[in-house]
């Protein structure tokens, strides 16, 4: 008997998994440092371009994309992007990077997801409640990541206890497949999350000014920090590629998630107004939860000195080490703690079931296997490739899976996407297709940005990369020498996977020629 392909339950169902899938730690983290390091408020400017001219049509071509591989009974892109060009052998190669870089995500992304349960245990327990310094914090965090064994950690343990909890949630909730698991649990996450957020950054918005000694160490001037805006930041093109970067990052396109889950559509189900609803969501939970929490919270206890080295001492610390601090500093202090963490835990669990689904459903379409037995086997070979992202941290291992997985494959994976989309399927079906069963017409506009502007922004991204980064990356210049075995070993790492990845292909398309 033919399988029957998982369905979601309800519309508001798939706009939440597709919300929490872009709402994660990179909108409560990573957003409001680069913001801070690319010229404040200015920084909104190249943001918002990209957000109109890249991520609103790649969210509107992912979902219409997935879509339309649904109906093939594909909901990964080695199958899409074969459906959409089957005169071409090698394009389903080319879509093995839709499996590849959210596999690669997940690999570090459920470790570090792991540390924020970890963290709201710590600060319900009060485990770390007398370090009161940023260096002993620092430590405290370090210990616990098994980087130094010292007075709080002796060995990663507890780390790797709270990974296996972590690691398992996630396996759980896709075993219950679309809509037992991801839905159900978008569901309860999701409004939780938004609500945690509201009731944090009201905290923060009523700071005021906490010390009458120091008056400007107060939350306008905090505010100001993050949103003045800096305008020469514009000339550089850094600030460009940093702005185009997050919008990927924050609304998970090109990655590969949104195609699987919008695989999970009927043919009549609307794609224009959810896919918007889910952009607005996360830009919702982005600029406005976003931007008003860390920064200004520790500008306001750190001052207008130290909170420099704050903002370029990156995403993690700002989370781990310095928001800890601020929540000591205030009544129900653990309760915050406790709550912030949680937060993060919520983003980081709905983006990162997303991230599995991928290779499930690759496992299960192109293999014709059970969900449940495809979720076993992709349980237990994720458990093994997570390790050297947990035990080779602190060697550089987990920036070169993030760079490959997480930045550069997306940017090249959202090229491949829209030169197929506009140009090979055309245009005029494409449009035609994005208008299935939508409730609102996409502006007519966006038939000019997807054929030309969207593609040409992405090869211009790509080539800029190339010629000032592309070298000194690939020789890794900027990789410390002590470094630089494990960071080989990484990419040896990753080609395997790839080729693993590239052969189940060929398998599974022989396999289906022999049966016709
Ligand atoms: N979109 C997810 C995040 O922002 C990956 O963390």
């Amino acid at each position: 008997m033919a399988k029957v392909r998982q369905t979601w339950g309800t519309r508001l169902g798939i706009i939440m998994a597709v919300a929490g899938s872009a709402i994660g730690l990179g909108n409560f983290l990573r957003f409001p440092v680069q913001a801070a390091a690319n010229g404040g408020g200015a920084f909104m400017i190249p943001y918002f371009i990209s957000l109109f001219l890249l991520g609103i049509p790649l969210m509107w071509i992912e979902w219409t994309l997935g879509r339309y591989g649904g109906g093939f009974e594909h909901g990964t892109a080695p199958g899409i992007f074969h459906t959409m060009w089957q005169k071409n052998r090698f394009i389903k190669y080319f879509g093995v990077i839709g499996i590849f870089g959210p596999l690669v995500i997940f690999i570090y992304y459920t470790y570090i997801e792991s540390w924020t349960l970890a963290y709201s245990f710590f600060a319900l327990t009060g485990k770390y409640g007398n370090l009161a310094t940023q260096s002993s914090m620092q430590s405290f965090l370090k210990g616990f990541q098994g980087l130094e064994s010292n007075q709080h950690f002796s060995s990663i343990i507890s780390a790797y206890i709270f990974f296996i909890i972590t690691f398992f949630a996630n396996i759980v909730v896709i075993y219950y497949g679309i809509k037992g698991g991801i839905e159900k649990l978008c569901k309860i996450a999701m409004p939780l999350l938004l609500g945690f957020g509201i009731i944090i950054m009201v905290r923060v918005l009523t700071l005021g000014t906490p010390d009458a000694a120091r008056p400007s160490w107060n939350l306008v001037n905090g505010l100001g920090f993050l949103w003045n805006p800096d305008f020469s930041a514009l000339k550089s093109a850094r600030v460009w590629l940093a702005a185009a970067g997050q919008i990927f990052f924050t609304l998970s396109v090109g990655i590969g998630v949104i195609l699987t889950y919008a695989s999970y559509l009927s043919k009549g189900d609307d794609v224009v107004l959810s896919g918007l609803s889910a952009v607005s969501m996360n830009e919702l939970a982005e600029v406005v939860l976003g931007g008003s929490i860390v920064i200004p919270a520790a500008f306001v206890f750190f001052g207008p000195q130290e909170i420099q080295g704050i903002a370029k001492s990156g995403a993690f610390n700002l989370g781990f080490v310095t928001m800890p601090l601020v929540f000591q500093k205030l009544i129900f202090g653990a309760f915050f703690g406790c709550i912030w963490f949680l937060l993060l835990f919520f983003a980081g669990i709905t983006s990162s079931v997303s991230l599995a689904q991928p290779a499930v459903a690759f496992l299960e379409d192109e293999f014709d296997i059970s969900r449940k037995r495809a979720v076993s086997i992709f349980a237990a070979a994720c458990f093994v490739l997570c390790q050297p992202a947990i035990f080779l941290l602190g060697k550089g291992v987990v920036n070169e899976l993030d760079f490959w997985g997480g930045t550069f494959c997306l940017v090249l994976f959202a090229t491949a996407e829209t030169i197929l989309f506009a140009w090979v399927f055309g245009m005029e079906r494409a449009w035609q297709e994005i208008h299935h069963g939508a409730d609102m017409e996409v502006p007519k506009i966006y038939k000019a940005i997807i054929k030309y502007i969207t593609p040409l922004f992405l090869l211009l991204i790509l080539g800029f990369w190339l010629y000032q980064e592309g070298l000194p990356t690939i020789l890794m210049k900027n990789t410390p020498t002590a470094d630089r075995p494990f960071v080989l070993g990484a990419r040896i790492f990753l080609i395997f996977i790839f080729i693993v990845l590239a052969v189940m292909v060929k398998i599974a398309w022989r396999r289906k020629r022999l049966k016709i």
